[in-house]
């Protein structure tokens, strides 16, 4: 059986009235076990398409036409969606851009806690309390029992998003997918958060695939990056070479709209140079 996801020729479509819109146009990538794996591209260029036709979680009228998506020997795209359930949330957590979005208004933060676990065939009891406890302080959550008896609109978007990533890591899956998670935080906030969010993933060896638009977090966190334009991967490696040493025109452009313009004009990087991180902090495209 073979480790970690293994997404092979993905075609997404979307069909409506007026037509269909292909999206994907055959998308091959691995997340390896203990790896952090960021996709990047302009916006409309299919981020979310790929992370949410891997975990089936399309937003209709899209439809996947063909390919597969392997995770730990299982093909997601052609599982059943009650198998499917099973899968999301206890093996693939899920952080989304609007952590709103992925709590539940009117439920407290405990039962929202212990409904996961029930979801799941677990017993939700002291033990599985003090685990979400444990998991909502290691978060960053600075009173875990005052925002477990609490509800979701009393927590800022930077806490509330804490609480998402406790959640999406409660049943210690190993795989962790998010799409731009700290894009609706505060700018001051996002890099805690994504300290947080990648820290969480490595300590316990789980792995993780993250869309974000900003360079400097793929730079800081992840070892290989998926570069996406129009619905296809133009560049694909680890983030020491492709940052260092792209081939693509896409992605050369994409490095120069942020890298400053001594550094740019500096010529090609000699070889066995290291990644210049400082170039991508807090800069975005
Ligand atoms: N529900 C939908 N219906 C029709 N087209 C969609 C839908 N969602 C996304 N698309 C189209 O798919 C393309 C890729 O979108 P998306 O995956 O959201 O890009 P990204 O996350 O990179 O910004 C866009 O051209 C967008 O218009
Ligand atoms: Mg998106």
């Amino acid at each position: 059986m073979t480790t970690g996801l293994h997404v092979r020729d993905l075609v997404t479509e979307f069909h409506s009235r007026e037509g269909t819109t292909r999206v994907l146009h055959g998308i091959s990538f691995e997340v390896g076990a203990n790896e952090i794996v960021g996709v990047v591209g302009e916006s409309g260029s299919g981020k979310s398409t790929v992370v949410r036709s891997v975990v089936k979680l399309l937003m209709p009228p899209g439809r996947i036409m063909e390919g597969s998506a392997e995770f730990h020997g299982q093909d997601l795209v052609r599982l059943p969606e009650r198998e499917l359930r099973h899968i999301r949330g206890k093996e693939i957590g899920f952080v989304a851009q609007n952590p709103f979005s992925a709590l539940n208004p009117v439920v407290r933060i405990e039962k929202q806690f212990a409904n996961i676990a029930k979801a799941h065939g677990l017993k939700a009891d002291a033990e599985s309390r003090g685990l979400a406890l444990d998991l909502l302080a290691s978060s960053g959550v600075n009173d875990p029992e005052r925002v477990m008896r609490g509800y979701a609109h009393e927590l800022s978007g930077g806490m509330a998003q804490r609480v998402v990533i406790a959640m999406a890591l409660y049943l210690n899956p190993r795989l962790v997918i998010a799409d731009e998670p700290t894009t609706a935080l505060d700018l001051t906030v996002q890099r805690q958060v994504l300290d947080t969010l990648t820290r969480l993933t490595k300590e316990s060896g789980r792995s993780m695939l993250i869309v974000t638009h900003d360079l400097g977090v793929v730079a800081n966190y992840c070892d290989r990056v998926l570069v996406m334009y129009r619905g296809r991967i133009v560049e694909q490696g680890p983030v020491s070479e492709v940052f260092v040493r792209p081939k693509d025109p896409y992605t050369v452009s994409l490095l120069n709209s942020v890298v400053q313009p001594k550094a740019a004009s500096a010529g090609p990087a000699p070889a066995g140079s290291t990644l210049p991180t400082e170039l991508f902090e807090s800069r975005s495209v």
